[in-house]
C-alpha cells in the first residue's frame, strides 16, 4: 500500500544540517497497524508526515499505493490525501466549537449539508461513547474524552489510512489502555490500515502488527511483532530489547 525506497530528509538552517531520516526503505501493507517507535528526536513525526503526504523527502522514492508521490498532479495528490485523516501530537480540538461540530468539521470543509455531516457525526461519536457530551465544549473534556473526539473526528471521513502521531502520550495508564482498545476497535470495525508513532513500547506491543523502530534517523529493527495482550508499562523501561 505504502512504500518508501532509500528516503532521506534532512531539515537546514544557516548553519546547521540536521538529517531526520537516513536512507528509510520500507513497506506498508493494506490492514497493517504499523508501529514505529523510538526515542524523542529520532525522527518518527518526520517519517509519519512523509508517510501521510504533507511533506516530501529530499531523495528517494515514495509509491503510495504503487504511484510515485513526487510525479503526481495536485489533483491526484489532493485525492490521495482524501483518503486519509491525522491524529496529531498536540490534539487540536476548537475550543469555540460544540464537541458534535468539532466532529463533523472534515465533512464541513467538503461541503457536506448540514444534515448528513451532523448525522455522521453522531454515529461517531456514539462509537467512540460519548453521545451524552455533543453538545458540551472541549473545554468541559479531560484528556482522554479529547482523544476520542479526535479519533471520532478523524474517522467521520472514512479514511482508508489512519495515522496518529503520540495519541496516548499525555494520558494516564488506564486511559492510554483505553485508547489502544478504541484504536484496536476501529482497525477491526472500518477495516483500514492504521500507522502510528509513539515511544511507548508497551503500547505497540499492545495493538501493532508490525513495527519500525527508529535510532538517530535510521531503521533499527524493521518487522513482525509478537502482540501481547498484557498492557505493561514496565516495557518502556526496556525497549530496546523489545
Ligand atoms: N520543521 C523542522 N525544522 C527543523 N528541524 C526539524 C523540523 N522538524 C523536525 N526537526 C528536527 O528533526 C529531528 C527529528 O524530529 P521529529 O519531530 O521527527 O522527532 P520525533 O521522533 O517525532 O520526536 P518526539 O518524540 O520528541 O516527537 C529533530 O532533531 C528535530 O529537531
Ligand atoms: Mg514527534
Amino acid at each position: 500500500m505504502l512504500e518508501l525506497i532509500q528516503v532521506s530528509k534532512s531539515f537546514k538552517s544557516k548553519f546547521t544540517k540536521q538529517n531526520a531520516l537516513i536512507d528509510i526503505s520500507l513497506k506498508i501493507h493494506e490492514g497493517d497497524i504499523f508501529g514505529i517507535v523510538g526515542k524523542s528526536g529520532v525522527g518518527k513525526s518526520t517519517l509519519l508526515n512523509i508517510l501521510s503526504l504533507q511533506m516530501l523527502p529530499d531523495s528517494g522514492t515514495f509509491l503510495f499505493k504503487n504511484q510515485k508521490v513526487d510525479s503526481l498532479k495536485k489533483i491526484q495528490k489532493q485525492k490521495m490525501i482524501d483518503e486519509t485523516s491525522f491524529i496529531f501530537q498536540d490534539f487540536s480540538l476548537l475550543y469555540n466549537l460544540t464537541i458534535l461540530e468539532n466532529i463533523a468539521l472534515p465533512l464541513k470543509l467538503r461541503g457536506i449539508s448540514k444534515e448528513e455531516r451532523l448525522k455522521k457525526a453522531k454515529l461517531m461519536l456514539e462509537f467512540v461513547g460519548l453521545l451524552d457530551k455533543q453538545d458540551a465544549y472541549p473545554i468541559k473534556l479531560s484528556g482522554g474524552e479529547v482523544q476520542r473526539i479526535s479519533i471520532a473526528r478523524a474517522l467521520v471521513t472514512e479514511p482508508k489510512i489512519l495515522y496518529l502521531d503520540e495519541p496516548t502520550s499525555s494520558l494516564d495508564e488506564a486511559t492510554t489502555l483505553d485508547i489502544l482498545n478504541i484504536i484496536k476497535e476501529v482497525h477491526q470495525k472500518f477495516n483500514i490500515t492504521i500507522i502510528l508513532v509513539s515511544h511507548q513500547m508497551s503500547a505497540i506491543k499492545y495493538i501493532c502488527t508490525r513495527v519500525l523502530l527508529l535510532e538517530q534517523g535510521k531503521i533499527k529493527r524493521l518487522g513482525p511483532i509478537q502482540n501481547s495482550n498484557d498492557f505493561k508499562p514496565t516495557y518502556d523501561l526496556l525497549w530496546e530489547e523489545a
